[in-house]
């Protein structure tokens, strides 16, 4: 029994490619997942077949980063502007959230994954937020990579929440607005806990930010591929990371070298 558990493709893990340097990986790995519609237009599909292996490429993208050892991968799924859509290409995404969780939540809680969705979930449709509940609370306890889900995400409605709440709070004469530092701003975000990304990844070729993590990339790395989502391989995710580790960081700093 144990024989076949260790030599099933699906349970082994994908070695660190030789290329990569293991101390200079990125902690958190943040993604717009972009160029669903195309793939599947390219292929004469209806856009909706183009999230549908979109899937696959998120599940793909979460193993490695959980295999190769980084702490947090954060998603974009579904932006608050991306109600502006078809009604049918939203229903179709809000049914394909539903399905891929309770099929995959299994998987994640034995694979050790905390998972948490980031954004406004109150407008989507129950059963999905019922899910999301028992997702975040049964992974809750996990060890393993933090995968954030960004649905109903926007980054400017998540800065102007937290505003708020520091207002209430110091209306309630609980802060002194002179008090309010950027940790007590960053913990009011949804991304509250977690490392800023290192690395923000944008595929299909789009040089835009379209309203992610406004405030939690100030000093990310950004690497533009023109992938299209569906295709990001293990291929698209190493040359990712070899961009990453080429660039210098300096944060405002000189270069020690110079
Ligand atoms: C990204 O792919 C997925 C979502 C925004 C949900 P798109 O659906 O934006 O694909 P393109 O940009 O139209 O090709
Ligand atoms: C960004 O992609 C949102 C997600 C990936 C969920 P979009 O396709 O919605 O972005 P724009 O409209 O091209 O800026
Ligand atoms: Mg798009």
């Amino acid at each position: 029994m144990s024989r076949v558990l260790a030599t099933t493709p699906a349970l082994g893990r994908t070695p660190l490619p030789t290329g990569l340097d293991p101390a200079r990986l990125p902690r958190h790995v943040a993604v717009i997942m972009d160029g669903n519609g195309r793939w599947a237009s390219r292929r004469n599909l209806p856009r909706v077949m183009g999230h549908r292996e979109g899937v696959e490429a998120l599940k793909r993208t979460l193993r490695l980063c959980s295999d190769w050892g980084i702490g947090s991968l954060t998603a974009y799924a579904f932006s608050t502007e991306n109600w502006n859509r078809p009604g049918e290409e939203v229903s179709f995404l809000m049914t394909l959230f539903e399905r891929v969780l309770a099929r995959e939540l299994q998987a994640l809680e034995q694979e050790q994954v905390r998972i948490r969705f980031l954004g406004d979930l109150s407008p989507l449709p129950n059963g999905l937020q019922q899910l999301i509940a028992d997702a975040t609370a049964r992974t809750a306890a996990n060890t393993g990579i933090h995968f954030n889900v960004c649905t109903n995400y926007g980054s400017r409605a998540e800065l102007v929440l937290a505003a708020q709440r520091l207002a209430e709070r110091a209306a309630a004469g609980q802060l002194a607005p002179a008090e309010i530092t950027e940790e007590l701003f960053a913990a009011e975000l949804h991304t509250a806990g977690e490392p800023d990304p290192d690395l923000l990844i944008r595929t299909s070729g789009e040089r835009r930010i379209s309203n992610f993590l406004l405030w939690q990339l100030a000093y990310a790395e950004l690497h533009i591929t023109d992938v299209l989502w569906p295709d990001f391989d293990e291929q698209a995710m190493l040359t990712a990371l070899l961009d990453y580790q080429r660039r210098e960081r300096r944060f405002g700093g000189v270069d020690p070298l110079a």
